[in-house]
């Protein structure tokens, strides 16, 4: 039995990688390819209890090694529930973010340096790589603009004062940018860059055309 093909997508928050999961699984299932869909953090038990940890971080503030470690501790767990084993049965894993995201977010947002999430990745996770990992990465200018806005919501719902907070978000934000764009020169084999403002439509053509040209490869479709 050849292994799955293991396949993740990265972006920024409101990037739309979740409508594209689920059209990039209704594309598969329809050539009978049946993925196994999962997320990060989440998608175990534990994990989602480690979510909800990391989600309640407003109210009680995790320091930064602490967020790492509970983002590489939850993809421990879905490594060992989920992935490995769906990839060991031959299966197609779809994961909605994976170590790509702790090095964007953690090692770039939170200035804790690509080396030491790469370095964990090694020990925690194995070195486990995705065949193919698709990121969506709108212009940096669009990307603030949806952070503002985002953080606008959180000021009306919350009503925390808004100027430092948007500063900070908007700085964090361009880290988080930067980081993925570094990933990307860095692995072109394996990182698929879908740049620029693009519909759902267009994003989702350029999603089919990365995707089946490693299907065809790997001979999983002809
Ligand atoms: P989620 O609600 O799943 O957001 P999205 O739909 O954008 O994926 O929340 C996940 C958040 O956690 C998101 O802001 C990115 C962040 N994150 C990290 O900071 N590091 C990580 O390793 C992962 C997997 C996620």
């Amino acid at each position: 039995m050849p292994r799955g093909l293991f396949i993740t997508l990265e972006g920024l928050d409101g990037s739309g990688k979740t409508t594209q999961i689920k059209r990039l699984a209704a594309w598969m299932q329809k050539r009978s390819l049946d993925p196994v869909i999962t997320r990060q953090p989440g998608g175990t038990a534990t994990g989602d209890r480690i979510r909800a940890l990391l989600l309640d971080s407003g109210s009680t503030p995790l320091a930064s090694m602490t967020e790492m470690a509970l983002m590489f501790a939850d993809r421990a767990q879905a490594i060992a529930e989920v992935i490995e084993p769906a990839l060991a049965a031959g299966r197609t894993v779809l994961c909605d973010r994976f170590t790509d995201s702790t090095e964007a977010y953690q090692g770039g947002g939170r200035e804790l340096g690509s080396q030491r999430v790469l370095d964990l990745h090694r020990l925690v996770c194995g070195d486990l790589k995705p065949d193919l990992t698709l990121l969506l990465l709108p212009s940096l200018d669009s990307s603030l603009a949806r952070a503002r806005h985002r953080n606008e919501r959180t000021v009306a719902q919350t009503g925390k004062d808004e100027n430092r907070f948007e500063t900070e978000q908007g700085e964090f934000f361009k880290r988080v940018w930067e980081k993925y764009k570094e990933i990307a020169t860095r692995e072109p084999n394996r990182v698929v860059l879908i740049e620029g403002n693009l519909s759902i439509d267009e994003v989702h053509e350029q999603i089919v055309e990365a995707v089946s040209e490693r299907l065809i490869a790997t001979s999983r479709i002809t």
